[in-house]
């Protein structure tokens, strides 16, 4: 089977890219290198010991998206591709709306024209809102409270949508919680460039020296210890999550959505101390306001996953908090 991975060269796409390959799968990546580099395809090919096509493009170049359809018999996609930050979404909404909607209805379209049918698409717990107690299931009423939410909200919609109309479409929806790990290897992980925006990127580059202090946001929270809880999840854990979306593809009917955690919350503090043993590095931190946007407590139900997928998330948040150090101490 070959699948066609957009943003294959991303964090959660490079991670799943080697298990699909290490499962069998033949792969196809895609990507414009936005917020990549092309380095990690030799990683990948490096780690797998495969060797695989690349296109380096864009999704909203239909011409050149449709070569890869062209050159390749793909049989079902899983689309990655996507701009992700939050704040930014926020001050930058055409782009996000342009980049992530127009891009995936021009892959819909091309998959539509060359008969792939077949899709696992990258969603997010944003798109629980700000309405529901956790744990989040998959039932729950949903809303976005920024713009990257509701381009996850509203492809979720069209893909509904398009699987009503056209009863041969197969489609997951994936919705992530919080991805952190990297590669065991050490050779791949995320490292974002400047001012990180999520907590576990920030907390790197407090432990190698790169910044001076985290702050937390907010102590008087209703959680045991006062900050925010969240449901980390490995990301070599969310891999193996589209392997069993994969493999479920044919007996799915229309669109299914499924979460991805490990269905446990931390919180902010626990996992700075976690981060501290892990790596025996001092992790300064002040508390600070709270973040506009935040809410006290994400955390997934994972019984559907795992009674329709056969998936549960196997690694822990020591095993996160080493891997995550074991990359991040070899980056420049
Ligand atoms: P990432 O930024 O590392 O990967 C996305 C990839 O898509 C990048 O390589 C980027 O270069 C590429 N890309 C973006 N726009 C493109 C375009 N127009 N054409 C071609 N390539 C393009 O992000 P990630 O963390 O690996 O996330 C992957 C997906 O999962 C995204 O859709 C993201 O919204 C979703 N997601 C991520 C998280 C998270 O916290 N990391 C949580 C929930 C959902
Ligand atoms: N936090 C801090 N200080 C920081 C950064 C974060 O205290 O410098 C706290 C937040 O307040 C929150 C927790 O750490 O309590 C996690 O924050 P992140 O920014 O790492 O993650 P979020 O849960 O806010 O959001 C992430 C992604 C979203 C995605 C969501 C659910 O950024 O895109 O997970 O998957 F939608």
């Amino acid at each position: 089977m070959k699948v066609l991975v957009t943003g294959g060269a991303g964090y959660i796409g490079s991670h799943t890219c080697i298990e699909l390959l290490k499962s069998g799968y033949e792969i196809v990546i895609m990507d414009n290198y936005s917020n990549s580099s092309p380095d990690v395809i030799s990683v990948i090919e490096k780690l797998s010991g495969k060797a695989f096509p690349v296109y380096e493009c864009d999704m909203l170049d239909y011409d050149g998206f449709g070569k890869i359809f062209k050159e390749n018999k793909i049989d079902a996609v899983i689309h990655f591709a996507g701009l992700k930050a939050v704040g930014e979404s926020v001050s930058k909404p055409l782009e996000y709306y342009n980049n992530n909607l127009t891009g995936t209805i021009k892959l819909l379209r091309l998959m539509k024209h060359r008969n792939v049918k077949k899709l696992v698409f990258s969603s997010s717990a944003t798109v629980y809102g700000m309405n529901n107690t956790a744990p989040f299931r998959e039932d729950m009423p949903l809303s976005t409270t920024n713009p990257y939410g509701t381009t996850k909200l509203m492809i979720e919609t069209i893909l509904k949508d398009l699987c009503f109309a056209e009863k041969d479409w197969k489609v997951a929806l994936l919705r992530y919680f919080n991805p952190i790990g990297a590669h065991p290897s050490g050779l791949i992980g995320e490292n974002p460039n400047g001012i990180p925006n999520n907590l576990m990127p920030y907390i790197m580059k407090v432990a190698v020296g790169k910044l001076p202090c985290l702050s937390i946001y907010g102590d008087d929270y209703p959680t045991p210890d006062g900050t925010g809880v969240r449901d980390y999840i490995h990301v070599c854990d969310l891999a193996a999550g589209h392997i069993k979306a994969l493999e479920k593809l044919d007996r799915i009917q229309g669109a299914e959505a499924y979460n991805l955690g490990t269905g446990k919350g931390s919180s902010v503090l626990e996992v700075v101390h976690a981060f501290e043993k892990a790596s025996g590095k001092k992790v300064n931190y002040k508390i600070a306001p709270r973040r506009p946007g935040d809410i006290a407590e994400c955390y997934a139900d994972v019984s559907k996953a795992k009674t329709e997928l056969g998936w549960e998330a196997k690694y822990s948040l020591d095993d996160m908090c080493r891997d995550n150090w074991n990359f991040i101490k070899n980056q420049k």
